[in-house]
This record gives C-alpha cells, structure tokens and sequence, in this order.
C-alpha cells in the first residue's frame, strides 16, 4: 500500500503514526513543512519519501506541489491526524480520484455548527446552538438561547477563545474578547461531567473503542492555572452511564459518514443521566492520549491504525486492563525551572503504577499553559481500580511541584 501522510512530523506525537504506517508495512509519502534534514532520525526512516512544501496550511499550493510530485505513482491513501490538515487530505483525494472520505463528510469533522446540526437531525443530543458572525447575532442568539451560555470559536481547538457567559452583562465583556474570532457558536452550557469517546474505525465500524474521562472539565483546566489536569482512560467500559456514552458515539459516526481511521469525540454526561454531544474530529486526541489508550491495554495503537488505514485487519486488543491517567504540570512562578519538589518521593512511592513522564528539566523555559495542555510536563500512572488510579494521579497533580524563577517555596 502507498499512503501519502500529510504532516508526518509536527506535532509532537506524527512520528509515532508515521512509523506505525510504516510498521504496519506501508510505503509512505510524507508531506510536511519541516526541511527534509530537521526530520527526527525514525521519520526519516519510515519514509519512502518526503516533499517539502514551504507552508503545510497553504492548500492551493500544498495540492499543486503534491500533484506534480505524486504524478506517475499508484497512491492507495491519503491520510492525516493533524485537525489542520484534515481538509487537505479530502481535497486532495478528491482532485486525484483516491477513496477516503470526501470533503463534504470531513467538513462534518471540523466545522462545529454544521457538526451539530448533523448529529442533532439523526435525533442525538446536541447543545442548543446558533451560529453568529456580528456582535448583533451573538446577542440574538444569547436571548434565545439563555444563560449560561458558552462561546466559542466555530473551528476552535484546545478551548481557545472559549467562555462561559453567565449573563448579559458578562455577554457584553466577552463580545469585546472574541471581536477578533470571525464566526463563533453561541451555546446552551451543559452542565456535567466530561469524556471522550475515542475509536479506529474501518469502514465507519469501530474496531477500537476507548473512553476517556477528563478531571476536570477541559475549560476549567484551561483557565485554572493553579490545577494539574487529569485525564484518565476507563477501563470498565460495561457501565451504564460509559455505554451511554458509547452508544451516542456510535450513532455520531453514523450520523456524520465516518469512514476508516481515528476518531476523537467529547460527550458530556449530566447529573440526570443525560448525555449530550460535545464535539468530534477524524483525527486521534493529542496530549499523549494515544499512549494513555496503549497502557491500558497493553499495546500498540499506533501501528494498529496503521494497519486500518492500509486496508489490513488492525488485530487491536479490546480486553482493557488499567485505567490509565495523564496529569499535566504547570509550575510556579515564570521563566525557568528552578527545581522540582516531590517528585522523588512520588517514584518511590508509586513506582508500580508508573507508565511514563515527560517533565521539563531544570533550566529549561516554561512553556505557555494557555497554548498547549501537555503545559511543563506530564506523568502517567494506571492502575487496575480506578479509585486507586485516580488516588495516584491526585498524588502526582498534588505532591509533585515544579518551581520556576519568582516562586516561593510553599
Ligand atoms: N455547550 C457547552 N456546554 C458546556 N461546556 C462546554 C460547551 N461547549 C464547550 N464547553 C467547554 O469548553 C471546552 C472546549 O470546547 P470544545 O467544544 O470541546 O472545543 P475545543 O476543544 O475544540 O476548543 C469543552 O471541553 C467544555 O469544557
Ligand atoms: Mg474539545
């Protein structure tokens, strides 16, 4: 099989899928932005080959380039997992005649309000939601709609100019914000907890099903910079309120035409039992989610979707074993880490339940919070119970602190 991987590098976790393609035994045709010498070593390696284009997010000339690259060659696949790109990679199966799914089923994926009204038309839960492109239509659909509310932009990611508005007077400040976001959704405010409902599908079929939850709700972690945020894999997925969960996701990748790879949905569950459809993309989560899905059943996801995307069977094990959590770390205090508190302890104390940990050295800059979840590092831990997984994750947000220059010793 010949896949085309666009973005095969950036961000952080593409190298992994790209050797998983390469793994699962296909030739791949990479497409990225990074110079063809600043590819890690394993890319470079698991490519069959690799065209620059100057910018990734130009798509006329991201097409043209390809076309004339790729002419002659038999090409199988065109696939990416970074939500950017995903358009792209439609486009560009479209303009060169190679199944997948089409520009229109993608759109579904990426644009929130045409999203919504999908999934709401095969009678699944959806927020009540309105789209706005003036401060006048946000206030219209604000009346309507009622407060809370939540706005955000119609494309967003990673709850980037995102707001709770509890009022009409908060509404006013928010406009003042978002003036510079060209269309946003304006939304009823679910209230509850929030998962993810994580598969591989082939053929729109789940092969690979996952559930996610995250501690707390991504907003509030977004917006706390004191909180180490959580997010822990369920095991068990036979409960009652994860399979309602499951079963909406389900019903979504029918109502939106889900073809073959990963997907990566937000649901909410309220207090009553109610779920309710937060947002989906054909991509995989990013924040190490991937790997969170590996350790908790033992295996390795990323070579599986490689094998689906290459028309072989994934061979993926269902049987979940852990429940397996990330906690991001934000330190104190700016610029760069001085020392970390805890963390010592921490390994000795859990080294059991220990997966993996990416922490920031001492010396190195902070990173900005507000920008990227992974913040200055994470730790993953998994444990079989998920009251002891979720104890060990706490230990790990609570007890291990990173100092940078201007904290003060707690
Ligand atoms: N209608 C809603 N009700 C309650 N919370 C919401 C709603 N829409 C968004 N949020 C909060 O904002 C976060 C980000 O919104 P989301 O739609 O997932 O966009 P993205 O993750 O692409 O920025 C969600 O995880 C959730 O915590
Ligand atoms: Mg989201």
């Amino acid at each position: 099989m010949n896949i085309v991987f666009l973005a095969p590098a950036y961000p952080a976790e593409m190298p992994e899928f790209t050797c998983g393609l390469a793994e699962a035994g296909a030739r791949v045709y990479g497409i990225g932005d990074s110079p063809a010498r600043m590819l890690p070593p394993k890319v470079k390696e698991a490519l069959y080959a690799y065209l620059h284009v100057p910018r990734i997010l130009d798509e006329d000339d991201v097409l043209s380039r390809a076309h004339d690259w790729l002419r002659g060659e038999h090409i199988d696949g065109i696939e990416t997992l970074w939500e950017p790109t995903v358009l792209l990679a439609a486009k560009m199966r479209e303009r060169m005649g190679i199944p997948g799914m089409s520009h229109d089923t993608v759109l579904g994926f990426r644009d929130k309000q045409l999203m919504k009204e999908r999934v709401a038309a095969a009678g699944l839960r959806v927020p009540y939601s309105a789209r706005a492109t003036s401060s006048h239509q946000v206030r219209q659909a604000a009346e309507r709609i009622g407060y809370p509310l939540i706005i955000q932009p119609i494309d967003g990611a990673g709850s980037a100019d995102t707001y709770r508005v509890e009022d009409v007077g908060e509404l006013e400040q928010v406009l003042k914000r978002v003036g510079h976001v060209p269309v946003v959704s304006v939304e009823e405010f679910i209230d509850g907890e929030e998962f993810t409902h994580d598969t591989i599908c082939v053929d729109g079929e789940p092969v690979y099903e996952n559930v996610a939850q995250y501690l707390p709700r991504p907003l509030i972690a977004r917006t706390d910079e004191s909180c180490s945020p959580i997010i822990c894999t369920v095991r068990d997925l036979s409960q009652p309120k994860i399979q309602a969960g499951i079963t909406l996701g389900r019903g979504v990748l029918k109502a939106l035409g889900m073809g073959t790879g990963f997907t990566h949905m937000e649901w909410y569950l309220k207090s009553d039992g109610e779920v309710v459809f937060g947002e989906i993309g054909c991509r995989a989560g990013g924040a190490r989610l991937v790997d969170q899905m590996n350790f908790t059943s033992d295996q390795d996801l990323f070579t599986g979707w490689g094998r689906a995307v290459s028309g072989q069977r994934p061979n993926l094990m269902l049987q979940r074993r852990y429940n397996a959590a990330i906690i991001f770390k934000r330190a104190k205090g700016h610029g760069r880490i001085q020392r970390i508190e805890g963390l010592s302890e921490f390994e000795n104390q859990h080294r059991d339940r220990l997966c993996a940990m990416e922490l920031l050295p001492v010396g190195a800059r902070r990173r900005d919070w507000t920008q990227t979840l992974i913040s200055d590092g994470w730790i993953m831990v998994r444990h079989p119970n998920w009251d002891e997984a979720l104890k060990t994750a706490r230990s790990a947000a609570d007890d291990v602190t990173l100092f940078a220059e201007g904290s003060h010793p707690a």
